[in-house]
């Protein structure tokens, strides 16, 4: 099967490419000029220069394919820069479903993410318009909602080394967020990392599995944890157990990101942190039944690439 990859320079990007490989298929990598060295396996797989901008570059991707991933997302807009999650998150697909309607791909899979709501932040509505735009579109669709997805990110960054570069590492006490006055509840929210090479199994198995058409998944690991449970488990795998922590107010850090948040150097967003209090937990598991897939724990095992 040939199938468009729409965003497969990034992380999750480069396992669904190697789980293509591995089943068979023949991905059709969009590039963006500069992110050539970005791709793995570069030489097993086909590419195609150009920006998701451009509706010339994304016919001419999915030319002749069966399938379309489309896995675009930003964690943080730059208006200045005409990067918004409006772009990368909305019009983006809506152009790939438009590419893909034209060249008569069969199939579109679509990375949306776990919460996504009408009316939520900026991330996750223009994710759930997305997720409408694709159920709209004619085509056979899947959507996949995962929680934060773990595993060694090949020198980028993921979740966890995230974690590890801006509260493990440092030497202040870590932050144990929590809303408004409630400081018993520092710390406990949830969340249930999913690891990447399940995430991209997934992908790959909804393109050959029928039952998959129409369905949207949600994609969590096997256990939430409280947001303290992960920050010590990651010091643990960083070899710095014992971390100290110290209950953090929410609400101050939101007003603080709110005045910083366009600029990199700040370590999160006003919105990263109202995701992070509203927990990333799945109610519903049955993906992975279906999909046949039995899904790694988010454990010490499975850490190793943050040893230090
Ligand atoms: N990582 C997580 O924990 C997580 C959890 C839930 C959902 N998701 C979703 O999973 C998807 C992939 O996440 P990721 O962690 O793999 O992100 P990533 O590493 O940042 O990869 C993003 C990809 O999108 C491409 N891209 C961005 N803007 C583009 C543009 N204008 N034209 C063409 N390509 C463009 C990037 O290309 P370049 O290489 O050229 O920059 C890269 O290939 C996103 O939709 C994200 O929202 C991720």
């Amino acid at each position: 099967m040939k199938v468009g990859i729409i965003g497969g320079t990034g992380f999750v990007g480069s396992y669904i490419i190697d789980a293509l490989l591995e089943a068979g298929h023949v991905p059709r990598v969009l590039v963006r000029p500069g992110s050539e060295g970005k791709l793995v396996q570069a030489e097993r797989c086909e590419s195609v220069a150009g920006d998701v901008s451009s509706p010339v570059a994304l016919e001419r991707c999915l030319q002749g394919a069966d399938a379309v991933i489309y896995l675009i997302g930003i964690l943080r807009e730059f208006p200045a820069r005409g990067i918004t999650f409006e772009d990368s998150q909305y019009n983006g697909v809506e152009r790939t479903v438009a590419a893909a309607q034209k060249q008569g791909v069969k199939h579109f899979v679509l990375m949306s993410a776990n919460g996504v709501k009408p009316g939520g932040t900026r991330y996750q509505d223009s994710k759930y318009r997305a997720e409408a735009c694709v159920k709209a579109s004619g085509l056979e669709w899947t959507i996949f909602r995962p929680s934060v997805i773990f595993g060694d990110p090949r020198g980028k960054m993921e979740f966890c080394t995230q974690l590890q570069h801006e509260l493990v590492k440092p030497p202040i006490p870590a932050p144990l967020f929590f809303a408004g006055l409630n400081v018993t509840q520092a710390g406990k929210f949830h969340m249930a990392p999913v690891h990447v090479k399940d995430v991209a199994t997934a992908f790959v198995t909804a393109l050959v599995n029928p039952s998959a058409n129409g369905q949207t998944y949600t994609l969590c690991g096997p256990d939430a944890l409280s947001w303290k449970a992960i920050i010590q488990t990651l010091a643990e795998a960083s070899g710095r157990s014992g971390k100290l922590m110290l209950p953090a107010p929410a609400d101050i850090i939101k007003l603080v990101a709110g005045v910083l948040d366009g600029h990199a150097w700040f370590p999160i967003t006003r919105d990263q942190i109202v995701m992070l209090l509203e927990g990333n937990t799945c109610r519903d598991m049955s993906a992975w039944a279906a999909l046949q897939i039995q899904p790694q724990a988010f454990a010490l095992k499975n850490l190793g690439y943050l040893r230090e």
